[in-house]
């Protein structure tokens, strides 16, 4: 039975908790791998919507187990109030929701520190999600001050690490930044709390995982942010701190890479991005207006518009090539239904030259023009579509260009945010 990547090919958003949710019905085990309550993952279930930022999207399926993985950073506080409105709509975890004891925690300070960087950054400031995601890998990546899940199970530990660190990062918050200090013994409290509510679900993932692949079930790793937020293959600086591409899923869950049979890439049927950055084919004005009102495109953990603009073939070349993708899963399709006419994006013009490649180098991609292939719109509504052949002819013409540019076969497409809105290809 095979294990599986799914991941973000773009900028995230893409509607990875929808194809997660979908591919769960088939799956044993779902487990996140990195990142952490920066993301905003939407799964739709009969009426009810749930937002998960923590928690993986498969947690809806009763019989399935979700795990987070050591690349997460963990936002304790955040993960046990997804438990508890998990809990209270009546979906229980005990039993079968578990936590890396060596993943790395989100800190009050963490949120503290990242608020002043961005407010002293002025207008070139990244646009994070203000989740404490870089500082926490900061301090994992750093060794001087980070705090693990197996630290919570240990009081004592967990204060002399907590008073050490809180001195230090209060340092920089009133030195660096002009800031108050933080009280660090309501912190070391809270904290002490949180790991006697944790405690249950801390396990070696690693382990859970290894074990399950060998006794033949299906793990389905879940992605969040996308290819291009990737710390080093993503438009840096303008990305998040872990590597969101398929090598993340191993280091971030203790999988081997042999073990991996599949690697899908989640893609919307065009291109959007929440925060700053670099963005060739985004349409500004009226054209991005109109697309941002279809799709209602605004960020599920922040509310921010997301930038909308044209499908871009260079960006999923490039998430072919990083991830190895086996596979697209194509979403949004439906939010195109309407228009006359659409464009993709086939690659670049950088001054006298033309790049197939989306470039590494961040001032010749902000030069980059996009060049375009203008395609006629379906004007027909996709939403009740369940096989490939019952889609408008024109909407299938746009999916195999996509495939043909994007050097990927397409397994599913989705034509609407629920679980039944999907055409499995294969
Ligand atoms: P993720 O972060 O990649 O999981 O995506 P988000 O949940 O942040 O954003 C995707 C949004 O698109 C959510 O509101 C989903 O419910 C919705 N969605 C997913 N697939 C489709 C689709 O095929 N059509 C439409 N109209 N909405 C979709
Ligand atoms: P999902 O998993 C879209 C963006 C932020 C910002 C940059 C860095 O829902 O697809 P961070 O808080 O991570 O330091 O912010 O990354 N970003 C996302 N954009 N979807 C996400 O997650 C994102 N997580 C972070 O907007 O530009
Ligand atoms: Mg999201």
């Amino acid at each position: 039975m095979p294990t599986k990547i799914v991941l973000g090919a773009q900028w995230g958003d893409e509607g990875k908790a929808k194809i997660v949710d979908y591919l769960t019905l088939d799956a044993d085990i779902v487990v996140r791998y990195q990142g952490g309550a920066n993301a905003g993952h939407t799964v739709i279930v009969g009426d009810t919507e749930f937002v998960f930022h923590m928690i993986p999207s498969g947690i809806m399926h009763e019989d399935k187990v979700c795990v987070v993985g050591n690349g997460v950073v963990v936002d304790p506080e955040e993960m046990l109030a997804e438990i508890e409105d998990l809990e209270q709509k009546g979906f229980d975890v005990a039993g079968r929701f578990f936590v890396s004891q060596i993943a790395h925690l989100v800190m009050p300070y963490h949120k503290a520190l990242e608020k002043a960087a961005e407010e002293s950054q002025g207008s070139v400031k990244i646009g994070t999600t203000g989740r404490g995601i870089g500082p926490a890998y900061r301090d994992k990546v750093e060794r001087s001050y980070g705090v693990r899940m197996m630290d919570l199970l240990d009081p004592q530990r967990l204060r002399d690490k907590l008073e050490a660190s809180i001195r230090a990062k209060n340092e920089l918050l009133t030195k660096v930044y002009d800031q108050e200090p933080l009280e660090s013994g309501p912190i070391v409290d809270a904290y002490i709390g949180y790991g006697e509510q944790l405690a249950p679900y801390v396990a070696d993932v690693s382990v859970l995982l290894n074990q399950a692949i060998d006794q033949g079930k299906t793990v389905l790793c879940e992605g969040a942010q996308g290819t291009l937020l990737d710390i080093d293959h993503g438009t840096y600086p303008y990305v998040t701190s872990s590597n969101t591409t398929a090598g993340g899923a191993c280091t971030g869950s203790g999988i081997g890479p042999t073990r991996v049979d599949e690697v899908i890439g989640v893609t919307k049927a065009y291109t959007t991005r929440v925060g700053n950055g670099p963005f060739p084919t985004e349409l500004l004005g009226e054209a991005g207006e109109r697309l941002r009102s279809l799709g209602h495109e605004f960020g599920a953990t922040t509310g921010r518009a997301r930038r909308c603009g044209w499908f871009d073939a260079a960006i999923l070349r490039a998430a072919s090539r990083i991830n190895g993708l086996t596979s697209i899963a194509l979403t949004r399709l439906d939010v195109l239904d309407e228009l006359e006419s659409l464009r993709l994006g086939i690659g670049y013009r950088y001054g006298d030259e033309i790049l197939e490649e989306f470039p590494a180098d961040p001032q010749v991609l902000e030069k980059c023009e996009p060049i375009y292939e203008e395609v006629a719109g379906w004007q027909t509504p996709t939403t009740d579509v369940r096989h490939i052949d019952d889609l408008p002819p024109q909407a299938r013409i746009y999916v195999e260009r996509i495939s043909e540019l994007s050097r990927a076969p397409v397994s599913l497409i989705s034509v609407g945010p629920e679980r039944e809105s999907t055409i499995d290809v294969d």
